[in-house]
């Protein structure tokens, strides 16, 4: 199978060989793989009359990848509940666990390994709850279409992580949805619709990697970095409620902002970069689960450039001078935390 790049996304078919255009492809079951994002820097600038927080964070997104399939509702020929049955938004969700990278060749091997019914990610919904069925519905109820879709979704992301695995499968649906229906909406559009989706929305439907984001998080600053970065993320089996985490943090004296973390990015320079790591969101996360300051001494201990809580976590993550040093780490992790952590060796999309 041929995979294409287009913004955060990597699209094709399930089926072996299928290289056509995706706006061409109206019978054919389209196969999108979405990214988690790690947030290097994020400061709480205020609180807001509408409850939500005004921040600036720089978010980047990694190899770890949930994979969406869908398929359109055909009217069934002979049916008497025709209408009914090709307009609906359905979806599944699996446990596809995690190989180290994106399955490239998902599809037919893909299915084979998931395990139907969420094994080991019971938090994330498989119904109307789900982030991307409410992407989907919001689409239908915004442009009038009444096509249906079966979303099949393959979760690689942990969930209650602050790695916004939601968040990218919602945009993700976004952006076939607006192929396969032919819906010829514009970014702009796409992104605006995603906000009222929620905050972290519309990052991944910016075209690169990283991004400084502020407003909401919803206000995007797409950002060029020259080199690739390499991370180990750690997940504990517990989880945190993002809006908990925002509700206990508290305003701290402004740090000096996002340009200095910038500027040692773009000269390649990861040992000032390193230093320069802010989550306002972290101290509220380890006071309201211990296994977040149990994974920061852990990384403290191990030769990371620096290391931070990603979001509003519970998700944990080191920066490493390249691949070998990540795989290094995470194996030195997997020995010395508990059986039921899970960790990852990825790098942000060159
Ligand atoms: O936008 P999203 O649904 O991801 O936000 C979840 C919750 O996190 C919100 O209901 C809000 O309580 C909190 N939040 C916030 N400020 C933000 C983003 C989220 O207070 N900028």
């Amino acid at each position: 199978m041929r995979l294409r790049g287009s913004g955060q996304f990597l699209i094709g078919s399930p089926q072996a060989g299928q290289r056509r255009q995706v706006c061409s492809l109206p019978n054919q079951p389209l196969l999108v793989h979405t990214p988690a994002k790690l947030n290097l820097f994020l400061e709480i600038l205020g609180q807001r009359d509408d409850g939500f927080h005004e921040l600036e964070t720089l978010m980047m997104t990694v190899s770890l990848y949930d994979t969406l399939v869908f398929t359109e509702k055909r009217p069934h020929k002979n049916s008497t509940h025709t209408e009914e049955t090709s307009e609906e938004v359905s979806l599944r969700c699996f446990d596809a666990g995690y190989s180290g990278s994106c399955h490239r060749n998902a599809g037919s091997a893909l299915r084979q390994n998931a395990t139907e019914g969420a094994t080991g990610i019971t938090e994330v919904p498989d119904g109307r709850d789900n982030l991307a069925v409410r992407a989907a519905e919001l689409l239908r109820s915004k442009t009038g279409c009444r096509r249906g879709i079966h979303i099949d979704l393959y979760k690689r992301i942990p969930a209650a992580a602050g790695l916004a695995g939601g968040s990218s499968d919602a945009a993700a649906v976004l952006f076939a949805l607006n192929r396969i229906w032919q819906l010829g909406l514009s970014r702009d559009e796409l992104q605006s619709f995603a906000s009222e989706i929620g905050s972290d929305v519309s990052f991944f439907l910016n075209p690169q990697s990283a991004a400084i984001c502020r407003g909401r998080g919803e206000i995007i600053e797409p950002l060029a970095l020259p080199n690739r970065l390499h991370f180990v993320i750690a997940k504990p089996p517990s989880g945190l409620s993002t809006a908990d985490v925002f509700r206990h943090c508290r305003l701290q004296d402004r740090s000096p902002g996002v340009g200095s973390l910038v500027d040692s990015l773009r000269r390649g320079d990861l040992r000032t970069a390193g230093q320069r790591l802010l989550n306002s969101l972290q101290a509220p996360a380890e006071e309201l689960n211990p296994d977040v300051g149990r994974l920061k001494a852990n990384f403290a201990s191990h030769n990371t450039i620096g290391h931070l809580m990603s979001g509003s976590g519970t998700a944990y993550f080191g920066v490493c001078r390249h691949r070998c040093e990540a795989r290094k780490a995470a194996a030195r992790l997997r020995a010395s935390m508990k059986h039921s952590d899970q960790v990852f060796v990825v790098a942000n999309p060159p």
